[in-house]
């Protein structure tokens, strides 16, 4: 399903060249959780911004679901995304001026998904939001945030989830919920995940882990 090949990325600072990250091969089979584990600055980020296409790598090749994305033109790329990978952040990033339910319908949009109302609906619900239709993110806790952000980015059935630490904000409860639920949703849906965390507790949750140094 993600195919990472003799991967390297490098940044240019001071003059010189810092390489962050680098993987001879790494693959990711279709509908594995995978928990990228590291400490701050290992490269988490990085990775699943590669994985992603938000990022180009320096050297190699990143193939998901047979497509080399590495080769796309960037409006090739935004549409791949949008159609294909759901992304949730450590911030969520859910727009204020919009209700929960509009979150999730925005995100049905973007993914040009033809569902939309109907599965928003149901997504919410099916993640325990059913009396917070309406809610704007502030009128809502840090862990019914999360739920609402992991509906958004599910709702167009992307192949493939990355989540970006995102329980990092939580209480330990809401923490393992959350969780929980995206490990759910990976196991009913073949949905292959890929998830940075600095918590090893919440890392043995998932079918493999990789730790970056
Ligand atoms: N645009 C950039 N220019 C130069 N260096 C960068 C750039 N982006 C990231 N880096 C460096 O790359 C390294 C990896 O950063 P990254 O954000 O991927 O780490 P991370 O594992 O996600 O850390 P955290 O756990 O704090 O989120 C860091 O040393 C960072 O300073
Ligand atoms: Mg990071």
């Amino acid at each position: 399903m993600i195919s990472l090949q003799n991967l390297r990325k490098t940044f240019s600072l001071h003059g010189g060249e810092a390489t962050v990250l680098q993987f001879d091969s790494l693959e990711i089979a279709e509908g594995e959780t995978l928990a990228i584990v590291g400490a701050s600055g290992s490269g988490k980020t990085t990775l699943l911004n590669m994985i992603g296409g938000l990022l180009l790598p320096s050297f190699g090749e990143v193939f998901v679901n047979g497509v080399e994305v590495t080769q796309l033109k960037e409006s090739a790329r935004d549409h791949f995304r949008a159609k294909h990978i759901g992304m949730l952040f450590q911030s969520f990033h859910l727009l204020e001026a919009y209700s929960a339910l509009e979150n999730v319908e925005l995100g049905a949009f973007f993914s040009g998904h033809a569902g939309k109302k109907e599965d928003a609906k149901k997504l919410l619900e099916d993640l325990g939001l059913p009396l917070h239709f309406h809610r704007h993110p502030s009128q809502l806790s840090g862990g019914q945030q999360a739920r609402v952000a992991l509906a958004r980015a599910l709702v167009g059935r992307p192949k493939v989830l990355l989540a970006d630490e995102p329980t990092g904000s939580l209480d330990f409860e809401a923490r393992e919920d959350v969780l929980g639920l995206i490990l759910s949703m990976a196991k009913s849906r073949k949905m292959t995940v890929v998830c940075a965390t600095h918590d090893e507790h919440a890392a043995q949750a998932f079918d493999r882990r990789v730790v970056l140094s």
